[in-house]
């Protein structure tokens, strides 16, 4: 692997400083096995706190250049990273196959989608506008009093990003903050970081200028604190875990933040359903990527009159899923990122049989693979109704009514999204408004895209709004000028 994906790119034990891979100063290096095979793919460097230093130092001194170029000039090159990007799909694709373990569709579509994010924030920001306001609409104004409203950059953005995504949710960050004229301090999660760190690569093959993006690797215990308190970070870019979330929120201090955390979506299955579009969509939903999405459903809330159909209908479907390896034919369930995750997930799914769940299908581990797995009659008291597994089992709790499945819907610590399955359009605004959560997919599986969507969580779950405007908007800030006319 090392020879085909990074001695080409050059950029293996390297960092991106100021427009160059330059060879770290640090001499401890962490090793990237994959979650496939246990092979090593690669090195990359655990940074020190004076190489931090200096890679924040050259965006800082970047950004006094970058906020000043044109939006049109900013978006060739963010096409030209787009066109970059599907060049490179055979390669990227198998890079993600290796190292998070994506199956091979994803991993193409993930690589797709990225170019045309990439694409339509560059179109997205050619079409924002400011705006002009006249005083006198306000009581005492005049119209002698002209605000006008335009955008600036923030500064220096650090993007994180989880190891589910590794190049969306890189690319999500690093393409809308530097079309508003920011920089960014990019730090992969580690187990993607070599596929974060070719995207990297991308971007500057594309023409961003030196010192515009830069890289920091390390792992997020030893070296996440002082990042993100660094006083010349302007604002902090964060997808991950609520529990990594909630703790950069807490040391950031003033820092702004946009934080998209972890889920525990629910699909409301009401007695009306069309029950075989709510069970292509749950089985979908739940189990792809092997349930390592944020927006997996985590669990099926159902009207006691249609539970056992529906759980008929999930049963059929989970147990033709493929289980296996990717790089060997085209899979559903694959390994989970590594043997912890695994372990843990094994753990609820004890637990929850422990306490009276029904297993319908799977239970079993095999090292880093969980075999999809179905359990019926899961109660409030079982950890598997509360917690994100993030893995390939799915809970199914019964309920009485409407009001039954919005209170436990509601009990989550997260909102991220939720399904609602019926054929009542009454009944899915009236559950859509009492759900807290970002947002509501009506008849459909919880997913993030297209991803010009607003795409938000609330409670643990989340700050702020992300989705290609919102992530302008978010990673930038309004400037006011008041004109004063002369009388
Ligand atoms: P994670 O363990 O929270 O890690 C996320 C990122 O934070 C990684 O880059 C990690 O680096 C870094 N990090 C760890 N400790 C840090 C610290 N003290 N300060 C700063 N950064 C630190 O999450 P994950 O396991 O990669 O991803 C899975 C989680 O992300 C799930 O909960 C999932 O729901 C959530 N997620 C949410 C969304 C969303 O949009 N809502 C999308 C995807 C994933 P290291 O890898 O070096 O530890
Ligand atoms: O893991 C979290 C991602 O933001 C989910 O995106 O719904 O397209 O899989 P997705």
């Amino acid at each position: 692997m090392k020879e085909i994906y990074l001695n080409d790119l050059n950029i293996e034990l390297k960092k991106l400083l100021n427009g160059k891979w330059i060879e770290s100063d640090s001499d401890t290096y962490i090793d990237i096995h994959s979650p496939l095979n246990n092979s090593l793919l690669g090195k990359v460097p655990a940074m020190s706190k004076e190489e931090v230093d200096l890679a924040i130092e050259s965006c800082k001194e970047a950004q006094k250049k970058w906020k000043l170029t044109n939006i049109f000039e900013r978006s060739e090159i963010l096409y030209k990273a787009a066109d970059i990007l599907e060049e490179k799909i055979d390669e990227l694709s198998e890079l993600l196959i290796m190292e998070v373990a994506k199956d091979r569709e994803s991993a193409r579509s993930e690589v797709n989608r990225t170019a045309d994010f990439i694409r339509f924030t560059a179109d997205t920001a050619k079409n924002m506008q400011g705006e002009i306001l006249q005083g006198d609409s306000f009581k005492g104004g005049t119209k002698d009093k002209i605000a006008m409203v335009t955008r600036e950059p923030l500064g220096v953005v650090l993007a994180i990003s989880p190891f589910n995504y590794p190049v969306n949710l890189a690319a999500s960050k690093i393409a809308p903050a530097i079309i508003g004229g920011n920089t960014v301090i990019f730090k992969p999660a580690t187990q993607g970081s070599l596929s974060g760190l070719y995207l990297a690569n991308i971007f500057q093959k594309a023409g961003v200028p030196a010192g515009v993006i830069n890289t920091i690797t390390g792992k997020g215990s030893e070296i996440g604190d002082y990042v993100v308190t660094h006083p010349d970070i302007d604002f902090i870019n964060f997808t991950g875990s609520s529990e990594i979330g909630a703790r950069i929120s807490q040391i950031s201090k003033m820092t702004p933040t946009l934080m998209e955390l972890g889920g525990k979506d629910a699909a409301i299955v009401l007695k009306d359903a069309d029950l075989d579009l709510a069970a292509k969509n749950i089985v979908a939903g739940a189990y792809s990527y092997s349930g390592q999405r944020c927006t997996a459903i985590k669990r099926v809330l159902v009207e006691n009159e249609v539970a056992d159909k529906l759980v008929e209908k999930l049963k059929e479907k989970v147990e033709k899923l493929v289980v296996g390896n990717p790089l060997e034919k085209q899979v559903d369930i694959v390994p989970l990122i590594d043997n912890k995750s695994a372990l843990f997930v094994e753990g609820l799914i004890e637990d929850a049989i422990k306490k009276g769940g029904k297993l319908i299908v799977g239970g079993k581990r095999e090292e880093n693979i969980v075999y999809p797995t179905l359990i019926d009659n899961v109660n409030e008291k079982m950890e598997l109704a509360w917690e994100e597994p993030f893995g390939p089992v799915l809970p199914i709790l019964r309920v009485n009514n409407i009001e039954e499945a919005i209170e436990i819907a509601n009990k989550s610590q997260y909102g991220l999204q939720s399904s609602v399955f019926t054929e009542n359009i009454n009944d899915a605004f009236y559950i859509a408004g009492k759900l807290e959560v970002g947002t509501v997919q009506v008849n459909n599986k919880t997913e993030r895209g297209p991803d010009h969507f607003p795409f938000l969580g609330v409670k643990n779950s989340g700050i702020g709004v992300q989705g290609i405007r919102y992530s302008i908007e978010a990673m930038s800030r309004v400037k006011s000028t008041v004109i004063n006319l002369r009388k």
